[in-house]
């Protein structure tokens, strides 16, 4: 609840970010973000099980901010991503040329969202493995169950798919030793080892699902929240969830880089948000 009492301490603003916070929540079915938690899987449990329990990670990592379950909808239902309801009876022969089964086409839209995309959608959608839903590979296993049990019947057991492409190197959590010397390099670096650029486009008219990071707009929205474009980049990065842009998701910006970002990363960032992305 903390979050909550926080969001509603500065008075004005907060009657506005309340009425933002209060569409956003009617408009996408997630009220709220809560750090990913890794769910104990454990080996023997049957396909059905595990996608029980996918269900719940699908639900709880940030899939519905873009995804919606419509039944009967089709592909196209009224998100940013596909309507997923039916989904394995819509590639129960996978994708041609890309992945011959569903199982093969569930995997690689979870690895590699981008290797093939869904005819009508942008390459938005940012690995399951990377952040904001960090999935483990078993919790891979049961979103594929879940997936599966969408319109077909849940097949996997632990340990039989295939281990994330790159495991390791595609972790983008590898807290970067950013040198002191040159402080915007640093930041740019930032920007992608912290998987920022997943979500956020550098200069206007790139397709993202967060607002463009350019100087530009980060000083017009500071104006709008009243504060200096220092502090605004600080709270937007470290308190996501204490002013809501509108137009935007809530609750999909990870809530957790104030605990992952160094002090002197932070000033990076914001040094060279401000000095010189956009250009
Ligand atoms: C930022 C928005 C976004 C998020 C978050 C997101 N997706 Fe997606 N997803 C998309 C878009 C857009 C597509 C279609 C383009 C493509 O194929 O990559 C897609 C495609 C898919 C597909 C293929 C659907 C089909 O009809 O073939 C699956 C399955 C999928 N996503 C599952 C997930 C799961 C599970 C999560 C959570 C771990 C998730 N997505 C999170 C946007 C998102
Ligand atoms: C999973 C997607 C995602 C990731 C990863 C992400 N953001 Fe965001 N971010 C968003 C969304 C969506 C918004 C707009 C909604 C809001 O205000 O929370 C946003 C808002 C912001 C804003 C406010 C921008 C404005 O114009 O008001 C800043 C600054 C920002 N993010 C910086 C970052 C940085 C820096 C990182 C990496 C350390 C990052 N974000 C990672 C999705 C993301």
């Amino acid at each position: 609840m903390n979050r909550g009492l926080r969001l509603f301490t500065p008075a004005i603003p907060a009657v506005v970010a309340v009425g933002f916070f209060v569409s956003f929540a009617n408009w996408i079915p997630q009220t709220h973000w809560a750090p990913p938690k890794k769910l104990a899987l454990s080996a023997d449990l049957t396909p059905a099980e595990l996608a029980r329990a996918g269900a719940t990670i699908v639900r709880e990592r940030g899939c519905m901010a873009c995804h919606t379950m419509e039944p009967g909808a089709g592909v196209k239902g009224g998100g940013r991503g596909p309507n997923l309801d039916g989904v394995a009876a819509r590639r129960a022969q996978g994708v041609a040329g890309a992945a011959p089964n569903v199982v093969d086409y569930l995997v690689q839209s979870l690895y590699e969202p981008g290797a093939h995309l869904v005819e009508g959608y942008p390459n938005i959608m940012p690995p399951a493995t990377a952040a904001p839903a960090k999935l483990g590979y078993e919790e891979v296993t049961a979103v594929v169950d879940y997936l599966q049990s969408l319109g077909g019947t849940a097949s996997v057991k632990l340990g039989e798919l295939p281990k994330p492409p790159g495991s390791g190197a595609a972790a983008p959590v590898a807290p970067a030793a950013a040198p002191a010397v040159a402080a915007a390099a640093g930041g740019a670096q930032l920007l992608t080892d912290m998987g920022c650029v997943a979500c956020h486009a550098p200069a206007p008219g790139q397709q993202a699902i967060g607002p463009v990071l350019d100087a530009d707009s980060i000083r017009k929205a500071a104006g709008e929240r009243r504060v200096s474009p220092e502090a605004y980049l600080m709270e937007s990065i470290v308190e996501p969830a204490a002013y809501q842009r509108e137009g935007f998701p809530a609750g999909l910006m990870p809530a957790d880089y104030g605990t992952k970002l160094t002090a002197a990363q932070l000033k990076s960032l914001v040094a060279y948000l401000l000095g010189e992305a956009g250009s």
